[in-house]
């Protein structure tokens, strides 16, 4: 049988959280999650060190007509404290999830780390998905430099927190107008980087360090598959979508104007208008 707990958070208790997060225990996991809407799921899953508040806009633009499903990875917002994991594995347990909460088959989206996961589990799993949608992320493993990065992000971080991680990545999230322009999205997302655990952090960086090269396996995706990706995207440059675009037999490659690394904060009616026009052609 599911076990699934329904729990009220307290209104204030993590700010900008939705007042009523459900959990679902997972291999003795609590994944913690939003969900809104009915009909077809949605499930956005997030990227790194962020939690499901970056899919805000998805879950008001989306859920008029979807049931838009956004859970926090394990460690990161309020879902369980983590283990060390990997990309594969949390796969596996996101499938797990989403057959207990019901939600399958559904329409699959990752953001950046989330993609990382979204693609085995499309590997692994294809008659639970019904699209697939790759947000600002890649195939492509790290390179050694980039491992090297890695290690020393984790480093930084045990040294002095997420506030660490937050100076080394935050400068590269946004597109420049977005910081000039919006700065309500950027101090949203500051304050999302800064709220991680540690332990989370630790684990998600040795689990991106230590990833697959994807991009002989996309060939075997047949899932139907809507790459996004902003324009001034510093951290998965459109070269990246691109190279998952020629790659996936089934790939369509949308471009955001006037976005960095977070379309779907920075232009959440963009990127929320090209999902609903990627299911209306799925059906
Ligand atoms: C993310 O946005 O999830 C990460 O920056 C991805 C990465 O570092 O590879």
């Amino acid at each position: 049988m599911p076990r699934i707990r329904k729990k009220a958070v307290s209104a204030g208790a993590v700010q900008g959280y939705a007042l009523m997060m459900p959990d679902a225990i997972v291999n003795g996991g609590k994944i913690s999650y939003q969900e809104r809407g009915a009909g077809l799921p949605i499930v956005l899953i997030h990227g790194f060190p962020l939690d499901g508040r970056v899919f805000d806009d998805q879950l008001a633009g989306l859920s008029d007509s979807f049931r838009v499903i956004v859970p926090d990875l394990p460690g990161f917002g309020r879902s369980a404290p983590a283990q060390a994991f990997t990309m594969r594995g949390l796969a596996a347990d996101l499938r797990a999830f989403l057959k207990q909460i019901g939600a399958l088959p559904c329409v699959l989206g990752g953001l950046s780390m989330g993609g990382y996961v979204v693609l085995p589990m499309a590997e692994m799993f294809p008659a639970d998905l019904k699209g697939l949608i790759l947000l600002d992320t890649r195939a492509e493993a790290d390179t050694d430099e980039a491992r090297q990065n890695r290690d020393r992000m984790a480093a930084a971080a045990r040294e002095r927190g997420a506030a660490a991680v937050v100076e080394m990545m935050f400068g590269k999230m946004l597109a420049q107008s977005t910081a000039h322009q919006r700065p309500h999205v950027a101090q949203k997302l500051r304050q999302v980087m800064s709220e991680q655990p540690v332990d989370a952090i630790v684990y998600a960086l040795a689990a991106m360090r230590d990833r697959e090269d994807f991009r002989p396996r996309l060939g075997s995706i047949q899932t139907p598959t809507l790459i996004v990706v902003g324009e001034y995207d510093a951290i998965t440059p459109p070269a990246n979508a691109e190279t998952m675009r020629s790659g996936l037999p089934r790939g369509w490659l949308i471009t955001i104007p006037d976005s960095g690394h977070m379309p779907v904060m920075e232009q959440p009616e963009s990127v929320n208008e090209a999902i609903r026009r990627f299911i209306r052609e799925l059906r």
